[in-house]
């Protein structure tokens, strides 16, 4: 199985993608190099509004301090900072592959049978809405929908194969299980058995239910660094293709609906205020990293283990609202956006209330 999902994901055609390359190019890579910097450091004062989860309780130990990024260009250097290379575990950023390789190894309408394709405006781990309808979950980007995923895939692949492929789309060979947070959060997820129980009894899920909850749990439980994320990204951005060596990871389609997704529920109950404040499609995680795609331009991976309410990093959104203004990322860049969010009293209540 594992040789023929590689067959079928890495050995595609390769193709070169065109590469639009506008201000990030203009400036260069040392002047964007300084706007980072600056962006880290406000980026670090949001850091004592946020908490690490302690939910997981392996989790409650990392350190909330630490700040990294990643950021890298189709074109052009790469640009890392901070804590970028310290691993931490991808948690719901692993959705993001988990969908990827169902996309390619089930196909779109059986994917598409069991979620929907809409944001829940609810918590990731909600499962309100499940109950009362007859519906599915949202989407595949929150628990009950990666955990229907799980479903599906676990006919058609291994833990190992998806620790292969992560691998080998993150260009990060020491990607390994954690196996501390793993048996960590095994030992707490009553609200994920929870789920994928009710999941089992609505027809969505038809495998076993506590081997789809430990392949779900083992998918978020892989160590990863701000570095590989922004080589998962860089992937999404150039349509599902390596850039470097021409790989196809992913077909063209897959990777439209992966970064719409991304940029429509991505964030949770907090994913239209951070598409409006930051225009880039991002996933994030309970471990503080935070996965963006700044589509034909550039692959970002952000490290941030201290959490707003949402469960998003707090100094890594804000951090990435600085740099997509400072770097025009945002995908509906508009010279005059800044100037109108000066006056713009709801958006300046909303930031309040919220991280950015
Ligand atoms: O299922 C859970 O609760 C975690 N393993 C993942 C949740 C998560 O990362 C939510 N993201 N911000």
């Amino acid at each position: 199985m594992a040789d023929q999902m590689n067959e079928k994901l890495l050995e595609r055609d390769t193709i070169t993608m065109p590469v639009i390359d506008r201000h990030y190019q203009m400036i260069g890579t040392k002047k964007a190099t300084e706007i980072i910097d600056r962006a880290m450091n406000l980026a670090r004062e949001e850091i004592p509004k946020g908490a690490v989860a302690t939910y997981i309780p392996e989790l409650s130990k990392m350190d909330p301090h630490q700040l990294g990024i990643c950021l890298y260009p189709l074109k052009g250097d790469k640009i890392c900072l901070g804590d970028y290379n310290v691993r931490f575990t991808m948690q719901s950023v692993s959705k993001v592959v988990m969908l990827i390789v169902a996309l390619e190894v089930c196909g779109l309408k059986p994917v598409f049978r069991k979620v929907g394709m809409e944001p829940s405006g609810e918590a990731f781990d909600s499962l309100v809405e499940l109950d009362v309808s007859d519906s599915k979950p949202y989407n595949p980007l929150i628990n009950s929908g990666a955990l229907a995923v799980c479903g599906l895939l676990l006919p058609e692949v291994s833990f190992q194969d998806m620790l292969r492929y992560t691998r080998n789309i993150c260009s990060d060979p020491g990607i390994e299980l954690n196996e501390e947070v793993f048996d960590s959060e095994m030992k707490t997820c009553s609200r994920n058995r929870s789920i994928a129980y009710l999941l089992q009894s609505k027809g969505i899920i038809t495998t076993d239910v506590e081997d789809t909850l430990r392949f779900y749990t083992k998918m978020c439980s892989m160590n990863v660094t701000a570095e590989s994320l922004a080589n998962l990204g860089k992937k999404l951005a150039n349509d599902g293709v390596c850039n470097l060596d021409g790989k196809r990871f992913m077909s063209s389609r897959t990777a439209r609906i992966v970064k719409t997704l991304m940029l429509t529920c991505g964030m949770y109950d907090g994913s239209g205020t951070f598409a409006i404040k930051v225009g880039i499609p991002t996933k994030s995680g309970v471990g503080g990293g935070l996965l963006s795609v700044s589509d034909k331009r550039a692959g970002i991976g952000v490290f941030g283990p201290a959490l707003d309410a949402q469960g998003n990093s707090i100094a890594g959104c804000k951090l990435l609202r600085e740099i997509s203004n400072e770097l025009r990322l945002n995908l509906f860049y508009d010279p005059e956006w800044n100037k109108e969010e000066a006056d713009d009293t709801v958006l300046k209540e909303m930031a309040a209330k919220s991280v950015m």
